[in-house]
């Protein structure tokens, strides 16, 4: 399979400003090459344009919600783009409000191939806010709410359906802060979330076993990976940090975990943000993580 990068360099989904800056700071810390150095064929598609960041305050609980649809529409042609071309879409956040489209467009094609889509979503966050409940109006924190059916009406029922997934189809993993009125949301849709004290207790390679174990040949697997969900002293170039992170070891460990499936099916890699990174720090382990996804190992060649 030929993997396509695609660019959203938009942060207009989020409060602090930067993860525009996202999709150049993959390409400098070698994305391309590091793929092809796996013999992969890889084609970067650049960056997707669209309307800047007005730095406007909420109106109706809801932060630039006409610039956020304005990216995911151009996000969402070009995943469904990739896809339609039997090729892996790789997106390059942005702000991951930017994984409405590109989910919506994933779910479209599952539902044409008759796959069945399983979307395992590493955050810090579980990003289920909707406008009624969101402390801050930011897009980037009600992605999974918009997907599974609850968001802005304007956000909802891209894929075909009202809901592109059902709550059983996701896991979220490295999760340590939900909002207050997300936890009540997370509880009513049943959501799995394996948060850091799961892991803490089981184990990371549990951990994954588990959102891991319903998957089979059928299997779409989408990973939207969110890289606040990594301890900022390993990742400090993210907007929304929060401490307790999984550790370097275990999230390679969840990497490889993934490509031992051999189900990967399309990939997020969101809310890199430059303008607070250490020497690009954040954008190479991004790199190196996305090389475990596509099977990279120590020992294998
Ligand atoms: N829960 C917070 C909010 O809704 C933070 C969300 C952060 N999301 C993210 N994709 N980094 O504002
Ligand atoms: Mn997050
Ligand atoms: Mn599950
Ligand atoms: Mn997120």
């Amino acid at each position: 399979k030929n993997i396509s990068l695609i660019g959203a360099p938009t942060d207009v989904g989020a409060s602090v400003r930067g993860a525009g800056m996202g999709p150049d700071a993959l390409r400098v810390a070698g994305l391309v090459e590091a793929l092809r150095s796996q013999k992969f064929e890889v084609q970067d598609l650049g960056n997707l344009a669209g309307p800047p960041n007005p730095w406007a305050a909420p109106s109706g609980g809801l932060r630039h919600l006409e610039e956020v649809t304005a990216w995911n529409r151009a996000v969402f042609d070009a995943v469904a783009a990739v896809l339609a071309a039997g090729d892996f879409p790789l997106l390059m956040g942005g702000d991951h409000s930017v994984a409405i489209g590109s989910i919506s467009a994933v779910a479209r094609h599952c539902r044409a191939e008759r796959k069945h889509l399983r979307v395992l979503w590493f955050d810090a966050h579980t990003d289920v806010n909707t406008e009624a409940i969101s402390p801050s109006g930011n897009l980037h924190g009600m992605p999974v709410a918009c997907l599974l059916g609850h968001g802005p009406q304007a956000l909802v029922g891209w894929s075909g359906e009202r809901a592109a997934l059902r709550p059983e189809d996701m896991d979220f993993i490295g999760i340590r802060s939900v909002d207050a009125d997300e936890k009540e949301a997370i509880r009513l849709l049943g959501l799995q979330v394996f948060d850091m004290r799961h892991i803490d207790e089981h184990g990371i390679r549990n951990t994954m076993t588990e959102a891991l174990h319903d998957i089979d040949e059928g299997t779409h697997l989408h990973v939207s990976f969110d890289l606040d969900c990594l301890d900022p002293m390993d990742a400090p170039g993210v907007g929304t940090g929060v401490r307790g992170g999984p550790t370097y070891r275990e999230m390679q460990l969840c990497m490889e975990m993934i490509a031992d499936t051999g189900r990967l099916g399309s990939l997020d890699v969101v809310e890199i943000n430059p303008a607070l990174d250490v020497r690009n720090r954040t954008a190479e382990l991004a790199v190196e993580f996305v090389q475990s996804l596509f099977g990279a190992s120590t020992l294998a060649r």
